[in-house]
């Protein structure tokens, strides 16, 4: 066991939003999935299910959903929408859809509100996203986490051929960072650790909230 190898992981993780062309193994993805099948998950459901592709046609497919939708919003409020292009979503070695099977819900026997549940799921799901995403860093291979919203849900469903009975929540681009980005900035420990009871010295202005995202 080694915290400071790990820490040094998770520091080293980044959003890699360029990529160069190399693949990522056979192996490395296997041992990336690996990383996925040890997530911890509500009541040990395990409800992620990943598609997984190399095929450069359904890549490409992929980045136009994406452009399209961007170019639609654009044209919808020019001046206010600040999404950014997402063509790294369609150039990359090994694409991953993150899935979850919503009947697993269902088994979570001593939880009754549907956003409870609701909660659980998502949550074991991006359990082993993050995973994967440690996993690659550790071999210096670069993710990034991208939204599947629900203007391209329908064609990516259609594409992958994902059934009605899971969820289609993000997609994972895998490969090798064109530059390892620089890090983001983080908020120091002490401003979101809050002992014995909740510090409101420490609750931000919305000013503050507004602030966000820092780059
Ligand atoms: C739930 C979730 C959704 C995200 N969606 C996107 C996305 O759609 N596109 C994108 O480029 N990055 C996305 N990100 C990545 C974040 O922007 C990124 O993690 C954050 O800015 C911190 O940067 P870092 O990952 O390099 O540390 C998402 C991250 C999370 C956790």
């Amino acid at each position: 066991m080694d915290t400071g190898n790990l820490l040094d992981i998770i520091q080293h993780r980044r959003s890699v939003r360029v990529y160069k062309t190399g693949k990522v193994t056979d192996q490395q993805l296997n041992t990336i999935l690996e990383a996925a099948r040890w997530a911890p998950s509500g009541a040990n459901t395990q409800p992620w299910e990943f598609v997984v592709t190399r095929d450069r046609k359904k890549m490409k497919k992929v980045r136009e959903i994406y452009s399209n939708e961007w170019r639609d919003r654009k044209k919808e409020d020019p001046v206010h929408y600040k999404g950014l292009k997402k063509d790294y979503v369609g150039d990359v070695s090994v694409l991953a859809l993150a899935c979850g099977d919503a009947r697993t819900k269902q088994v979570y026997l001593t939880t009754r509100q549907t956003s409870d549940r609701e909660k659980l799921f998502q949550a074991s799901i991006a359990n082993s996203v993050q995973q994967m995403m440690l996993a690659a860093a550790s071999m210096n291979l670069g993710t990034v986490w991208v939204s599947v919203r629900e203007e391209v849900e329908p064609e990516l469903r259609e594409l992958f051929k994902v059934p009605d009975e899971l969820r289609l929540l993000w997609v994972m681009p895998i490969g090798h960072a064109s530059s390892w980005p620089k890090a983001k900035p983080r908020r120091p420990i002490a401003a979101f650790t809050h002992y014995e009871v909740y510090d409101r010295k420490k609750l931000r202005q919305d000013s503050d909230i507004h602030a966000w995202p820092k780059n």
